[in-house]
């Protein structure tokens, strides 16, 4: 497909090889960085792989022979996930907004975006839509504002929920927390084998639940045990860290009663992918407990904040951070489209 508009045309991303993209990632990497203090080489290093294997659906803008934006998205079976859309600062009065300190919430932009992005997201939308294949379309924009991309989701008839990005800073006292558990439950940090169990976990936590219309993966033990994977194994979510994940035991039967689990996204920061805890234990101040064993491994590990990411509708869970010391630096916007939902 290639269309004119604004001087940039858009091409099928699969023609370009890495070293072209090399600028939109580098510049995006450091929008990463300033916005979410997010260290973004890992995830550009395996973008970069697909492209040279050229195996990435998407499309790049290209404008004077030089790619100025991308945006590309992955399939599971059925299912297509938005992975990023970025364009250039120069050309993106959005995303590339010029930096100008280095908290996260004082370089936030209000919810504006890019011609470029626009034009390559409606493009992405419009072949996936048009793909008989695709039953379900999921995006996490975790980088663009809340609202940037809502009049185009919204007209595609993607459900859009507002999800926020909560930091803590970390105070560098070394004194580990107290565990005081009742003689059935036992904490220990995570291992390779809780993999399965953990699964088990996440499927009965998450049921019912906002974040499992945003992520299917959490409806059954087999999506979660991908997402897991993808969590521990892929870096999906910056480097997983052991030493910042754990879980409680319970004894009798051996299956997990609650998890947190923490990944690196960059020397300052740490990030937790997951926390959750069984329905039969929760109000016993597990989940604070575990949120306070990560933050102490974190410091530990050299970090000076912990992120997280909740949907705006988890009351439960953001009347927990709040209390714990987290504050919102960011929102965003997570997008679903069903096919069924326009039968
Ligand atoms: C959110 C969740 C992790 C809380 O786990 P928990 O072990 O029950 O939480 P705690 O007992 O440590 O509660 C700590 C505080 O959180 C808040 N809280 C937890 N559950 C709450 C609820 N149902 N209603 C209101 N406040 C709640 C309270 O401030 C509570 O303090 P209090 O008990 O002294 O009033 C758990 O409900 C869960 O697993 N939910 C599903 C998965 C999920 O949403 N994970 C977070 C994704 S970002």
């Amino acid at each position: 497909m290639q269309t004119s508009a604004n001087a940039f045309e858009i091409l099928d991303l699969r023609h370009f090889a890495a070293p072209i993209l090399r600028p939109v990632l580098e510049a995006e990497g450091e929008l990463w960085q300033r916005r979410l203090h997010w260290d973004y080489q890992a995830s550009s290093r395996l973008l970069m792989q697909y492209l040279d294997n050229h195996m990435l659906p998407g499309y790049a803008a290209l404008a004077s022979g030089r790619v100025m934006g991308y945006v590309f998205c992955v399939y599971e079976e059925t299912k297509a996930v938005i992975g990023d859309v970025f364009a250039l600062p120069s050309q993106s009065n959005g995303a590339g907004a010029a930096p100008t300190a280095s908290s996260h919430a004082a370089d936030s932009p209000s919810a504006q975006s890019s011609p470029i992005e626009q034009t390559l997201l409606r493009h992405l939308l419009e072949l996936l839509l048009n793909s008989p294949h695709v039953e379900r379309i999921e995006a996490q924009l975790l980088l663009h504002s809340s609202g940037a991309y809502g009049t185009i989701f919204g007209e595609a008839g993607f459900e859009i929920f507002r999800r926020l990005f909560l930091v803590q800073q970390l105070r560098g006292d070394s004194k580990p927390p107290q565990v005081i558990l009742p003689a059935n439950l036992e904490f220990r940090p995570w291992r390779e084998a809780d993999l399965a169990p953990a699964a088990r976990l996440i499927c009965e936590a998450y049921r019912d639940h906002p974040d499992s219309l945003i992520n299917d993966q959490y409806r059954s033990v087999h999506g979660s045990m991908r997402f897991l994977n993808n969590i521990v194994h892929y870096a999906g979510c910056g480097t997983f860290s052991q030493p910042a994940s754990f879980v409680v035991v319970e004894r009798a039967s051996r299956e997990l009663a609650a998890l947190v689990l923490g990944s690196r996204v960059s020397s300052q920061s740490g990030h937790l992918t997951q926390v959750c805890v069984h329905p039969a234990f929760r109000r016993r101040g597990l989940a604070r407990m575990l949120l306070a064993q990560a933050a102490h491994s974190f410091t530990r590990l050299g970090a000076s904040e912990i992120s997280l990411t909740v949907t705006e509708a988890n009351a439960e869970a953001i009347e927990l951070y709040t209390d714990e010391g987290y504050t919102c630096a960011h929102s965003f916007d997570a997008a679903v489209w069903l096919r069924d939902a326009i039968a």
